[in-house]
C-alpha cells in the first residue's frame, strides 16, 4: 500500500465516477478519499466527504483529481496545488488563459504537476495522424476541416444545472469540442483564428451562449482550415471528423470522436493496422468522448515514479484554451 500513489477525486458526476473506477482498478493507485457539495452522491463504499478543507488536509493524498463543473477548475486546482496535491484536471483546463496561467504559476510555486485530460490523443488514429503530419508524409497540408455535428438538447440541457451556463460551461467549444481543438494543437501547433460565426439554432431557451459555430483558421506552415460545430443535430450524435488534404495525399478520420480512419490515400503509402480504439463514454441519453481514462491516471502514476511525464501538459491545456478564447472573441 504505501508505494501506491494516493489519489482523490473531486466531483462525483458522469466523469468522477469514472476517474474513481479506473483509479481503483490500477494496482498501483489507491482511491483515498472523495467530495462532492451534492451530499447524496458516493463512490462504491466510499464516504462522500463534501468539504474540500477536509480531503486536502489528508496527508494519504497525492493527487486530487479535479471533475467538477468546468468555471470550478481554477480555484479548486489552485487550492490542490497549494496544498502540495498534484492534480489531475479535466477538460477543459479553465474558461480562461488568465486562469490557466494562474494554474501554471501554482504548480511551478509548488513544484507539483498539472495533469490535463486529453484523452483522445491515445486513440490509435489520432496518434497515427500525429505521425503522418510529424513525418511529412501528406507533403505540404493545404487545406484541414473539422466537421462537429452532435446532438445535445433538454435531455442534457436540464434547468439550473451547469451545463449551459456561461460562467460555469462555457460553450460547445469548451464542453463538447475542445478535445478536436486538442487535436488540431497537438498534430499542428498553434493556429491563428480568422474568422468566426456563431448561430443559436434550438438551444436558446436552454443555453446562455450559441449551440454553432463556423471558424476559419490558419496553421503555420501555410494551410487553411475550418471548424464546423454544432449540438443541435437532431436526436443524437451525427458525426466528428477531420479531413486534410496534403500535397501528396488526402485522409479522414471519422466515428464518434473521430476514432476511425475513414478514408486515406497517399502517394506510395501503405496503411499500417492500427490497434482497436476504445469505445466512447456512453451517459445514457448521450455519447461523448474516447473511454481512455485508464491510460490518463496510468501516466500519473509513471510521472510520479519518474518513469514519464504529463502527457498532456500546462502548457498545452494552456493554448487549447486560448485557441477557444481567440474564436469566442468573435462573439457579438
Ligand atoms: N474527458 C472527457 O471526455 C470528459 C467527459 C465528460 C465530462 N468532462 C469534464 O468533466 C467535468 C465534469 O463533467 P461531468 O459530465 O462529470 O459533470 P456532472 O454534472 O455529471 O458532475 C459534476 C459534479 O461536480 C459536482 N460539483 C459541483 N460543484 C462542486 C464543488 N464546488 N465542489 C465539489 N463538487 C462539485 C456536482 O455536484 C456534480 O456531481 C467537466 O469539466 C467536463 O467538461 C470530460
Amino acid at each position: 500500500m504505501s508505494n501506491k500513489i494516493g489519489f482523490a477525486v473531486l466531483g462525483l458526476g458522469h466523469i468522477g465516477q469514472k476517474h474513481c473506477l479506473h483509479i481503483c482498478e490500477n494496482p498501483k493507485a489507491v482511491l483515498i478519499a472523495t467530495a462532492d457539495i451534492n451530499s447524496t452522491l458516493n463512490f462504491e463504499k466510499y464516504e462522500n466527504q463534501v468539504n474540500i478543507d477536509n480531503l486536502l488536509s489528508n496527508t494519504q493524498i497525492d493527487v486530487v483529481n479535479i471533475c467538477t463543473p468546468n468555471g470550478l477548475h481554477a480555484q479548486q486546482a489552485i487550492q490542490s496545488l497549494n496544498a502540495q496535491k498534484h492534480v489531475v484536471i479535466e477538460k477543459p483546463l479553465a474558461l480562461s488563459t488568465a486562469d490557466c496561467e494562474a494554474i501554471q504559476q501554482a504548480s511551478d510555486k509548488n513544484n507539483k504537476f498539472v495533469f490535463c485530460v486529453m484523452q483522445n490523443r491515445f486513440s490509435p488514429p489520432s496518434q497515427w495522424l500525429k505521425n503522418l503530419i510529424l513525418t511529412k508524409t501528406l507533403g505540404n497540408v493545404y487545406s484541414i476541416q473539422i466537421n462537429c455535428f452532435w446532438n445535445r438538447d433538454d435531455r442534457y440541457y436540464t434547468p439550473n444545472h451547469w451545463h449551459g451556463n456561461i460562467t460555469l460551461d462555457g460553450g460547445p467549444l469548451f464542453t463538447q469540442f475542445s478535445h478536436f481543438i486538442d487535436l488540431l494543437y497537438w498534430i499542428f501547433g498553434e493556429i491563428k483564428i480568422n474568422h468566426a460565426q456563431f448561430e443559436n439554432f434550438n438551444h436558446k431557451h436552454s443555453t446562455q451562449f450559441e449551440d454553432s459555430g463556423i471558424v476559419t483558421f490558419s496553421i503555420k506552415s501555410g494551410g487553411v482550415g475550418s471548424i464546423n460545430y454544432s449540438t443541435s443535430a437532431f436526436d443524437k450524435n451525427f458525426e466528428s471528423s477531420i479531413s486534410i488534404i496534403g500535397e501528396k495525399g488526402t485522409v479522414k478520420l471519422g466515428g464518434q470522436y473521430m476514432n476511425e480512419i475513414s478514408y486515406c490515400h497517399i502517394k506510395d503509402y501503405e496503411m499500417p493496422s492500427l490497434e482497436k480504439s476504445n469505445p466512447p463514454n456512453n451517459y445514457g441519453n448521450y455519447q461523448g468522448s474516447a473511454s481512455n481514462h485508464p491510460y490518463v491516471i496510468q501516466n500519473v502514476i509513471e510521472t510520479l515514479n519518474n518513469k514519464s511525464n504529463p502527457h498532456t501538459q500546462v502548457s498545452e491545456g494552456l493554448a487549447v484554451v486560448k485557441i477557444i478564447e481567440e474564436i469566442y472573441k468573435f462573439r457579438k
